[in-house]
């Protein structure tokens, strides 16, 4: 009988994994020693959060999805084991594949482990060493039961280490985002977003918050809507809304009060083309998300993340990004437009070339 093809089922769940996924996803379709198959958990399900950013990625649609939704952490982690156990005991894997932080790749760590399926984890190594953060807890547990540790940078393999990680386990491939921006980078310098909202290159300031430490609660959220409102009084503001957020800014009811400002632009959820178009042309970026430190840093792009921490430690001491606190951020701004920032250097091995570095790896292991 001759050897099956290995089966490396790849995880997406929420909106930072299909960047993650889809230049790996590209890469195995090529290879022939392996068959990879997408599992996508269903964490994000809006149209806007999921589908868009499959169809820009050139991901089809996914061989098997779990249609878990949303739900408190515990439910949507639970939610998830449930319907990848029964996924793997009726067809295991070979390899599982699990990128990011978000509840899911735990989930699917988990649950691949107690089937005693090999997992691998790409995007290894991240500490933000604040235990509050759901994604630091998943980061931690997802590691320490992969068998194999994809990392993005040094700081990556040095944590790993510390934890009492094997060497043997760590493989520093770079940051696999960057291969997603390589692929359609056509695409996004042809975009032509930024006309839809009248604004010009290099005039205005992109805007993504939708931690829970900054959305969550009035005051907090107060804070930061007058700072963007003080900001959009030097600079055009453009802010994409992420479900979550727009839920608690309709609550409060500031919904209003920053819809009718002048120079602040709210709108849906971008797709991964329009967003990164408006990115790549912007004066600045003011964020909570961990791949946009990281998006912004490659692009030479000044950014201000609205944390006390950072898991991605290099693009501060190497790129673009610094940490800001929600009061200070109109300053902060106007240190940036007087041209009082870092210019960056683009971390080794963030060169679009990734995912074969990834496909190489796994290639020894099946
Ligand atoms: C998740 C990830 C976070 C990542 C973020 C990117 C975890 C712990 N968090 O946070 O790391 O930065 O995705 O977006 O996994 N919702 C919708 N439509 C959707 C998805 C969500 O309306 O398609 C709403 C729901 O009301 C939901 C809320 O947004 O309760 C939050 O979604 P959830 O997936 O729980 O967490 P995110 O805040 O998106």
């Amino acid at each position: 009988m001759p050897k099956e093809i290995p089966v490396i089922h790849l995880i997406a769940a929420a909106r930072p994994n299909f960047m993650k996924v889809a230049p790996l996803y590209h890469a195995l379709k090529r290879e022939e020693w392996c068959t990879p198959v997408l599992v996508h958990t269903g964490q994000h399900y809006d149209d806007n959060m999921s589908a868009t950013f499959l169809r820009d990625l050139g991901l089809p649609d996914p061989d098997i999805h779990l249609n878990v939704g949303s739900g408190s952490h515990a439910e949507q982690t639970a939610g998830v084991m449930l319907a990848y156990e029964k996924v793997c005991l009726e067809k295991p894997p070979d390899w599982v594949v699990v990128v990011g932080d978000v509840n899911s790749t735990l989930a699917c760590t988990i649950t691949a482990k107690k089937l005693h399926l090999p997992v691998a984890h790409l995007e290894a190594g991240l500490r933000s060493r604040d235990r509050s953060m759901p994604e630091e807890i998943n980061r931690i547990v997802t590691d320490a039961l992969s068998d194999l540790l994809w990392t993005p940078s040094p700081d990556a393999d040095e944590n790993l280490v510390k934890e009492g990680v094997s060497e043997e386990k760590i493989v520093r491939v770079g940051n696999i985002m960057m291969d997603s921006y390589e692929m359609l980078r056509e695409k996004i310098e042809a975009e032509q977003t930024l006309k839809t909202f009248n604004l010009d290159p290099q005039t205005y300031a992109v805007v993504t918050l939708h931690r829970n430490f900054n959305v969550d609660e009035q005051e907090n959220l107060s804070v930061l809507v007058g700072q963007l409102l003080a900001v959009s009084e030097s600079i055009a503001v453009l802010f994409p809304v992420h479900p979550r957020t727009r839920d608690r800014l309709e609550k409060y009811e500031f919904w209003e009060k920053i819809n009718s400002a002048t120079n602040l632009h709210l709108t849906e959820p971008l797709g991964y083309v329009p967003f990164m178009s408006l990115v790549r042309q912007s004066s600045l970026v003011i964020t909570d998300s961990g791949g946009i430190q990281e998006e912004t840093t490659y692009l030479d792009i000044p950014c201000l993340t609205v944390r006390n921490n950072t898991e991605r430690p290099i693009t501060i001491s190497k790129g673009t990004n610094r940490l800001v606190q929600p009061d200070a951020i109109a300053q902060a701004v106007s240190d940036v437009l007087q041209g009082n920032w870092q210019r960056g250097v683009r971390p080794e091995l963030w060169d679009g070339r990734t995912a074969d570095r990834v496909a190489s790896s796994l290639r020894e292991v099946v």
